[in-house]
């Protein structure tokens, strides 16, 4: 009779089933594999996805991606949205659909100045959804505010972040800048994104799911933890042991959720690096999760940068085998937990702050850290 027990507790990192089902994927046009979700999934109901978009700041559109004077089109939060750069260099979004008579001004629309010209009658619009010239009428039109709910943008950190609340409420907090992204002595974001089948809240469980990256992402061990929930903030600090040609290696990686949409990791010890992370809902059983990589010059272009090379293309291929779960996953809830598993019900109370509907106010972490990071 085999030890089953023992024959999961000696598995080779090789031999984790997403590993296997990942090489049975080929690499060949992996970019656009992360964006393809399975076509024939059970819905948000059968799945048991949560109904509610959780409130925060998200990313919907790179910097680099929007230029002054373009418009395009985003899907987030179950709406239609177009971001514009107005002449101004700032980047403003509104819901696509023209409030006059519903054209998709992400389809067509023009920037003039800074304002967002309809293709359908020619309305320009601003930021705060005011209609700015009517090309046919002289009367000033006034408007319910209401009818056009303003989209508050911030441009940090390489990208156009906007806070979203499901009552449409203004900002409860501010997201955390990085001078690091954009500084001559750093180097350039290296991007990478994926589109999974699921809900924001269950992809938020898999950074405290402790046992998982041993048998998903086949880690050596299952790392030591140190997690801390403090206000919007959830800290995770790992302390990881790396198998590299000269042997192993020890690192520390301290991993921040700063709300449910905004996020970074620092990586120390053996590279420095810096993560940007950012996972917005588009709609109720999809998400967008993007990753953005910066290091010093220094270390990209010293004796350690091929071991950073190396640990994006690690990071980014763990996110691959975690899209295989949580694209086909079904919301257990509450999950059947045991002695080893990581902070589940830590996890789901410091997250349903951010639903509106738990009556729960959001608050900023007490005492508030430094962020900011220094290069050494
Ligand atoms: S529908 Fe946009 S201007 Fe008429
Ligand atoms: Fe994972």
């Amino acid at each position: 009779m085999p030890d089953v027990n023992k024959s999961v507790q000696d598995r080779k990192p090789t031999d984790t089933p997403t590993r296997e089902a990942f090489r049975k994927l080929g690499v060949a046009d992996l970019a656009e594999w992360r964006v393809t979700v399975p076509a024939n999934n059970p819905d948000a109901d059968a799945r048991n996805l949560q109904s509610e978009f959780p409130m925060g700041w998200y990313c919907v559109c790179y910097s680099h991606d929007l230029a002054v004077g373009e418009v395009k089109p985003a899907r987030y939060f179950g709406t239609d949205l177009v971001v514009w750069r107005g002449e101004d260099g700032v980047a403003r979004v509104l819901k696509a659909y023209c409030p006059h008579a519903g054209a998709d001004m992400s389809k067509g629309g023009k920037v003039c100045g800074n304002w967002l010209e309809c293709p359908f009658h020619l309305w320009q619009w601003d930021e705060a959804g005011n209609p700015r010239e009517i090309p046919y009428s002289v009367k000033p039109l006034k408007i319910d505010p209401d009818s056009t709910p303003r989209w508050h943008t911030r441009e940090i950190n390489g990208m156009i972040l906007v806070w979203y609340h499901p009552d449409r409420g203004d900002p409860l907090w501010q997201p955390v800048v990085f001078d690091q992204v954009g500084r001559d002595d750093w180097t350039p974001l290296q991007t990478f994104d994926w589109k999974t089948a699921n809900a924001l809240e269950n992809l938020s469980d898999n950074a405290v799911d402790v046992s998982h990256f041993k048998y998903v992402h086949g880690t050596n061990t299952v790392p030591d933890y140190e997690f801390e929930f403090n206000g919007i903030m959830r800290r995770i600090v790992a302390k990881l042991e790396f198998e590299t040609s000269k042997g192993t290696a020890r690192g520390t990686i301290e991993s921040i959720a700063y709300g449910p949409g905004q996020g970074w990791v620092r990586y120390t010890g053996l590279t420095e690096m810096l993560m940007l992370t950012g996972t917005a809902p588009i709609d109720r059983d999809l998400l967008h999760t993007r990753f953005a990589f910066t290091h010093p010059k220094s270390e990209a272009e010293g004796p350690r940068g091929g071991l950073a090379r190396a640990m994006i293309r690690e990071v980014t291929s763990q996110f691959d085998q975690d899209k295989l779960i949580f694209d086909r996953h079904m919301r257990v809830d509450p999950p059947l937990v045991c002695q080893g598993d990581g902070p589940f019900g830590r996890n789901a109370k410091w997250f349903s702050q951010f639903y509106s509907k738990s009556g729960i106010a959001p608050r900023l972490p007490e005492p508030l850290p430094d962020f900011t990071i220094e290069t050494a």
